[in-house]
Parts: C-alpha cells; sequence; structure tokens
C-alpha cells in the first residue's frame, strides 16, 4: 500500500524508530510531521548505533529521501549535528534530506526558557514547547525566515527584548547565550540548502503512487490533545497530526501501524496508572535497558496497560500493531495486564473517561503465565511459545486489533512477521 503511517501507541519509545529502518527498505519517502529533536529513535545495524532525533530513520536506507514536515519544529544546531554525524559514519544525504520551508524553528532562546520552566511537566528541555507556543502566539520564525541573515538577526534581538520585557528570562542571562545564538546563526546558514516544498514534494509522489512511509514521533498518550494534559508533549504526536503536519489530505493514509511495548514506560512527569515502583519495575528498566535516547534519563517502567492502549487504537484508527520488546519480558515467571481501573467503587474501562484523572486509577489486573528464556533467538512466530502466543492473543482481544509482528531484539533483523 503506497502511503504507511506508524504511530507509537503509548508514552513515546515503543521502538518505532527500529521498525520504520525495517519498513523503509523499499520506499521512496519517509516523512515526520511533528516533534523535533526531543524524540529520539534508536536503530542498530550491525552492532552499530545510530540515534536519530530530527531526521527520519529512513535516511539509513541510501535511496529514501526524507522529509521534515511544517508541522516540525526544528532545531538548526542540532540538526545540522545529526546530519555531521550521518556524513561520519559514511552515510550520504545528497539531495535527500528535504526541510519544509513553513517548519518553525527552535532557537536557543526556547531552549533556555525550556530549561527555566520545563521541571514540573518533565521535558526533555529541547525547548520544543517553547517554539510550539511562539508559533501559536504568532511569535515564531519559520525555516524559510533563515535566508534573510539580516532579519534573522533582526528577529533574535527583537524576541530577547521581548523575552526580557515579559519576564520570561532575565538580563543576566544574555551574556550566556551569545555562544549559543552565533552558533544558531551558523548552523541556520548552512541548513538552507535543504529547504524544500515539502507540501509539493508530498502532494506530487502520494499523485505518482509512491511508496511513503509517515513516522510518529512521541506517542499518543504524550499527543497534546489526545494525551495525559498536561503531562504531554507540545505537538499532534497522534495520527490526527499528520495531514496538518504533511499538508496532505486525511484521507492520504492507507495503512495506519500502531508500535506498542510488551510492557509500558514513560519518561519525564505525569500520571501512570500501571507503574511499578518496585524491584519488578527496576528488573524491566534493567532488561529492557529504559534509558532515554535525547536524554539518558531512566524510564519508568509498568505492566502493559490495554486501557490506555485500546484508546490508542481506537482514537488512531490501528489497522495492525508491531508489538516490541517481546523478549524482555522472558525474565518474569508471570506477566500482569491491566484491563480496567477502579476509581471510587466504580469500574472504567475506557480510558477517555479516565484520562483527566488517572492518577487516581486503580488498575486492575489479569495475570499470565511468562515463557522463559530463548524468544530472542527465533527467526518464525510459529516457534514462540504458547505462553507469549497466549500473551499476544490477549492483547489482540482486548484491543481488537491483530498483532501482525513482534520484534524480539535490537538488532533490525530480530523482527518477526505472524
Ligand atoms: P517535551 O516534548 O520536551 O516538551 O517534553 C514533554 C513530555 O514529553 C515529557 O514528559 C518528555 O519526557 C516527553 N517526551 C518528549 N519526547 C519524547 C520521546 O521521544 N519519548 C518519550 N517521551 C518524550
Amino acid at each position: 500500500m503506497p502511503v504507511t503511517a506508524v504511530i507509537g501507541g503509548q508514552w513515546g519509545d515503543e521502538g518505532k524508530g527500529k521498525i520504520v529502518d525495517a519498513l523503509s527498505s523499499g520506499a521512496d519517502i519517509v516523512a515526520r510531521y511533528q516533534g523535533g529533536a526531543n524524540a529520539g529513535h534508536t536503530v542498530i545495524i550491525n552492532d552499530k548505533t545510530f540515534i536519530l532525533h530530527q531526521i527520519p530513520s529512513g535516511i539509513l536506507h541510501e535511496n529514501v529521501r526524507c522529509v521534515l514536515g511544517h508541522g516540525m519544529v526544528i532545531d538548526p544546531v542540532s540538526l545540522i549535528d545529526e546530519i555531521d554525524s550521518l556524513h561520519g559514519n559514511g552515510i550520504d544525504t545528497t539531495g535527500r534530506i528535504l526541510l519544509s520551508t513553513h517548519a518553525h524553528i527552535v532557537t536557543p532562546l526556547h531552549r533556555a526558557m525550556d530549561r527555566a520552566t520545563g521541571q514540573v511537566i518533565g521535558t526533555t528541555g529541547r525547548g520544543i514547547g517553547l517554539a510550539y507556543s511562539d508559533k501559536a502566539r504568532r511569535l515564531g520564525i519559520r525555516a524559510v525566515d533563515l535566508i534573510d541573515a539580516g532579519s534573522l538577526g533582526d528577529y533574535i534581538r527583537k524576541r530577547l527584548k521581548l523575552a526580557i520585557d515579559q519576564g520570561e528570562i532575565t538580563e543576566a542571562e544574555l551574556p550566556a547565550l551569545k555562544d549559543d545564538i552565533e552558533q544558531f546563526l551558523h548552523a541556520s546558514n548552512k541548513l538552507l540548502e535543504y529547504l524544500a516544498d515539502t507540501v509539493s514534494v508530498m502532494l506530487e509522489a502520494i499523485a505518482r503512487g509512491d511508496s511513503i512511509l509517515i513516522e510518529g514521533a512521541q506517542g499518543t498518550l504524550l499527543d497534546v490533545d489526545l494525551g495525559t494534559y498536561p503531562y504531554v508533549t507540545s505537538s499532534s504526536a497522534s495520527a490526527s497530526g499528520i495531514a496538518a503536519g504533511l499538508g496532505i489530505p486525511a484521507r492520504s493514509v492507507d495503512r495506519l501501524i500502531g508500535i506498542f511495548k510488551a510492557y509500558a514506560t514513560r519518561v519525564g512527569n505525569g500520571p501512570f496508572p500501571t507503574e511499578l515502583e518496585d524491584r519488578t519495575g527496576e528488573q524491566l528498566q534493567n532488561s529492557g535497558a529504559e534509558f532515554g535516547a535525547t536524554t539518558g534519563r531512566p524510564r519508568r517502567c509498568g505492566w502493559f496497560d490495554a486501557v490506555a492502549a485500546r484508546y490508542a487504537c481506537r482514537t488512531n484508527g490501528i489497522d495492525e500493531i508491531y508489538l516490541s520488546k517481546l523478549d524482555v519480558l522472558e525474565k518474569f515467571d508471570s506477566l500482569k495486564i491491566c484491563t480496567g481501573y477502579r476509581w471510587n467503587g466504580e469500574m472504567i474501562n475506557d480510558f477517555s473517561a479516565a484520562v483527566h484523572k488517572l492518577d487516581k486509577m486503580e488498575p486492575i489486573y489479569e495475570e499470565l503465565p511468562g515463557w522463559g528464556a530463548g524468544v530472542s533467538q527465533l527467526t518464525d512466530a510459529n516457534d514462540l511459545p504458547d505462553q507469549a502466543k497466549t500473551y499476544i492473543a490477549r492483547i489482540e482481544e482486548l484491543l481488537e486489533v491483530p498483532v501482525s509482528h513482534v520484534s524480539i531484539g535490537a538488532e533490525r533483523s530480530q523482527i518477526l512477521k505472524r
């Protein structure tokens, strides 16, 4: 099918990078539509680890063109670093990175303000929320504005003055920002060669029937509208952001894949009903190497929450599920799946009814047997132990969506089709 989208079904970090990379072989275009350098997509190829923040994971396949859509917020310094690091690893990006002229730009001021105010939410400190906030306040700059260096300098000066006038930063912070601004102006100039009218690129590719893969960053439960507000990121991380963030019709997506981890994780603050703040949580964290790809922060871990996952399936319209990190669960003799919440003596099965008071939800669990070691060596899904098949089947039943693939290790090859 020509247009496939891959969306995170939980709080991000579901393993989208690896799956997008696997699906990218044979794609003409891989496109991102939201978020920015807050994302961290890890792909391991022949023991070499690539962590991509803004460039879609498709860049690791030589014939794929990568679109950074206008719904993204782009940090020039970080993007140039990422491009340099790809070049350093022998990856030729010539003509393969297309940055929307209308993507908004993250400036050093946004990063400084995020570092100063982001602790309550536990943001990544990458200036994402502040850049989206400037976009909504009609104070932002877009990639196209980087062309005129004089106007860009004027903009930075005016925005800094406004930030001081409005108490967003103090004058004392200005000297520390000076070097960052120099670096920003330098990187901004280097980005000019990547600017493109990505709306036309996408529309023409769709009209030709090209094979297009759309890559979501973060996850549905971090979506600014559908997620656990205010503990969310500032963009539409669910499928709802695709049309607006790329400038394509909402009906363009033919196949929507939801990526779910076989358990749950969350990085940053906010409610997490199935969180395990005990030895089991720690075991999940260590076995799953649950440390953020962007910030290195430890991820909070817990059991699979089928109430939340079902909501993600229904709101996105997910057609099929890739269940990742199944191998991590082999350390456990028995596993739990949350099938409902209890609140005030009431049973709640609908996440949408619970999302604004999620911290008060007590999870109701169903217990299933574990399956022991050896899953990561398999090459055929039919050989999965019966207990693993039962676990997957129960998830399918609760979510009412088929699990088409399971991922059983970090390598590109460790994905089994069912
Ligand atoms: P921000 O996106 O940096 O503003 O952070 C807002 C919330 O989203 C925080 O809880 C972050 O930890 C979380 N977040 C942002 N990007 C990611 C991601 O790529 N994976 C997981 N969590 C993320």
